[in-house]
């Protein structure tokens, strides 16, 4: 496999089948002059390599390669495994995902397959093969990008039949005797025991709701789906190419395992659209919307760009970066100027090697024909491609990549996720949420945050690490618990359940360093927090704790809230902004890490020998915010020695 890059580089999303071939050279040509060094290409191209069954074409696809390659260009090539041709249908016509209604999810769009369906994965698995020969040690190749965002549009999760079978089989190796499962299930309950693996359906149109086990498990079932999906295409391209294995990640997508799909790729990327999440995929109040709607969210791309970091083991892309209005949020303003040159940098600042943009040039036609360019519809430049200039000049003395001091983490749990979508217990309990509450905490507080699997084994050199939310411990966090050095924040509900989902013998925390234990939990009404004796409140979420232990956090009404015995600290209820703030910021000071109290819009990242603030803002920020710094304008950000 391929060295990690010291070197950060540009890239953009192109779709050559798209326009004619004469154009080719000519936007080779004006890509390698912009500066940008990868060109994505193939990943939906699969009615143009095979129009019909076994009529393969890849002509074109090598004429496409040779051309921008010659240009100086280096290709990722995707795997077209989500965008099945029509064709496929009539060969496989039970392969569509179903929805939890039971519809199948009809053929029009993309990803219309169950990850489940055999004949599907064989036909990727044919396919990928075809490719991975005819490319695998093409020199201008020099990356893979399999399938397209795995489990956007909603599409992890299938209720087909094909699903339902794989389901029983992946129960059946999970618990053998069938009694182990009605046990762990609590199937008593409801006289809801099974005989045999073959009476067990998928958890949907059940009367009321179905077990929360059953779902859990469904869930982490169709995770695996997802992960030995992907597996198929790795080992096939393994055996063929050295080039690094890369999947791209959609923002906010938490149907499946990504630590577990990204351990059997090289790189982890993911596809960064802060205007659009920030419209559809943040929870935030509609003033914040308007104030940054130009701008995006301040930490929502950090967030991800920190989580991918530890997708990717260190190694990590922006696969797709937004240069201009998208086409799919319910408004789709275009960006302050400036800010497709500040997410890029934004990234490198988190330790990004590669930032693409997507795309090169708008499509008149289909779907995403309102969707900006780096060139307009006509084939002229688009704002964004200035932009993308900018930063191909700049990268050329840039430093490189480099490391990034260890201050706070934060311990996130895909299973948590979908236990928490299984139980909720409140409306608005949703282990994202929470978890990106502490986020925006930490960001506020200047510090550098790390994301860190659930195996997690060891937290040293880290000052606070936070677990929130977290359904069941495990072995290996119990001794990263345990050997801590720094302050480590845990709960609200973190260990509440088994792995199963049930209430474990030993009431939560069950953490034995702390005297605390959860007697009873209570969700909150928005309009009804509980106010804390040293400001802001509890919201949603609130834990009755049983504790003799020192009291840091306590309700007007004198209710302990947050324990604090040595270096733990358990947290017995979600806090709203004002006291979560203080909880990080208290924590951190006491670990010894220095706290700024920064404004929403600006945001700063220790990376590479070089601290970076950026201004995400729509005014300068003004000399003296920051000692040494100078003007900061909007959508800018100043990059000093650390
Ligand atoms: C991504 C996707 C691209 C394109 C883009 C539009 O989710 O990977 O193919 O659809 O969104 O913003």
């Amino acid at each position: 496999m391929a060295e990690p890059a010291d070197r950060r580089t540009l890239g953009v999303c192109y779709y050559p089948e798209h326009w004619p071939e004469e154009r080719w050279p000519v936007d080779a040509a004006q890509m390698a002059e912009t500066g940008l060094t990868w060109v994505r290409i193939g990943e939906f191209a699969w009615s143009r390599l095979e129009p019909t069954p076994g009529d393969l074409r890849f002509d074109w696809l090598d004429r496409a390669i040779e051309v921008l390659g010659a240009a100086g260009l280096k290709v990722i090539l995707g795997t077209p495994t989500a965008t099945p041709p029509r064709w496929m249908l009539d060969k496989h016509p039970d392969m569509l995902a179903v929805d939890k209604e039971g519809r199948a999810r009809k053929f029009g769009s993309r990803r219309h397959y169950c990850f489940s369906h055999h004949g599907y994965r064989e036909e990727c698995a044919r396919i990928v093969t075809l490719l991975a020969e005819r490319y695998g040690a093409n020199p201008h190749v020099a990356a893979w990008q399999t399938d397209n965002e795995y489990g956007c549009h909603d599409t992890t999760v299938s209720y087909s039949d094909a699903a339902r079978a794989a389901f029983r089989t992946w129960l059946a190796r999970r618990y053998g005797q069938i009694d182990t499962l009605n046990a762990a299930w609590g199937n008593i309950f409801w006289s809801m025991e099974y005989r045999t693996y073959a009476d067990i359906d998928l958890p949907n149109l059940t009367v009321t709701e179905p077990n929360p086990s059953h779902v859990l498990d469904f869930l982490r079932f169709s995770s695996d789906q997802v992960v030995s999906f992907n597996k198929v295409q790795t080992d096939i391209l393994r055996a063929h190419t050295d080039a690094p294995l890369i999947h791209n990640y959609m923002g906010r997508v938490l149907d499946f395992d990504h630590f577990a799909v990204g351990a059997d790729l090289d790189i982890a990327s993911w596809d960064s659209y802060p205007l659009g999440f920030l419209e559809d995929r943040i929870d935030v109040d509609d003033a914040w919307r308007r104030r940054f709607m130009r701008q995006g969210d301040p930490d929502f791309q950090a967030f991800h760009h920190d989580l991918y970091r530890a997708v990717g083991r260190g190694r990590w892309w922006v696969m797709e970066q937004q240069p201009g209005p998208v086409n799919w949020a319910p408004y789709n303003p275009a960006p302050q100027p400036g800010m497709a040159r500040f997410w890029a940098w934004e990234a490198f600042a988190h330790g990004a090697e590669a930032v693409c943009y997507f795309r090169w040039r708008q499509a008149p036609f289909a779907q995403e024909q309102m969707h900006a360019g780096l060139l307009r519809p006509d084939g002229e430049p688009a704002p964004g491609l200035d932009e993308a200039a900018a930063v191909a000049r700049e990268l050329a003395d840039a430093p490189a990549v480099g490391d990034a001091p260890k201050q706070a983490a934060i311990v996130f749990d895909y299973a948590s996720v979908w236990a928490w979508t299984a139980q909720p217990q409140g409306a608005d309990f949703t282990y994202f949420r929470l978890v990106f509450a502490h986020y925006r905490a930490l960001r506020r507080a200047g510090l550098n945050v790390d994301i860190l699997p659930p195996d997690t084994r060891d937290f040293t050199g880290y000052g606070l690490v936070a677990i929130p939310g977290l359904l069941a411990w495990n072995e290996s966090l119990r001794a990263a618990v345990a050997g801590a050095e720094g302050v480590v924040l845990i709960g609200p509900r973190s260990g509440s359940k088994t792995a199963q989902l049930s209430i474990p013998d030993a009431l939560p925390p069950d953490m034995q360093r702390l005297g605390v234990t959860v007697e009873r939990v209570e969700t909150l009404r928005p309009d009804a927090p509980i106010a804390l004796q040293g400001g802001g409140a509890v919201t949603s979420w609130f834990e009755h704790l049983d504790t003799d232990e020192q009291v840091q956090e306590a309700t007007v009404d004198g209710l302990p809230v947050v324990i604090a015995r040595g270096n733990l600290r358990y947290v017995g209820g979600w806090l709203d902004d004002v006291a979560m703030s203080r909880l990080i910021e208290t924590s951190a000071s006491a670990a010894g890490l220095d706290v700024l109290h920064l404004p929403d819009e600006l945001r700063t990242r220790l990376q590479g020998g070089a601290r970076y603030i950026f201004n995400h803002g729509t005014e300068t920020v003004r000399a003296g915010t920051w000692p040494g710094v100078q003007d900061i304008p909007a959508a800018g950000f100043v990059r000093l020695p650390a």
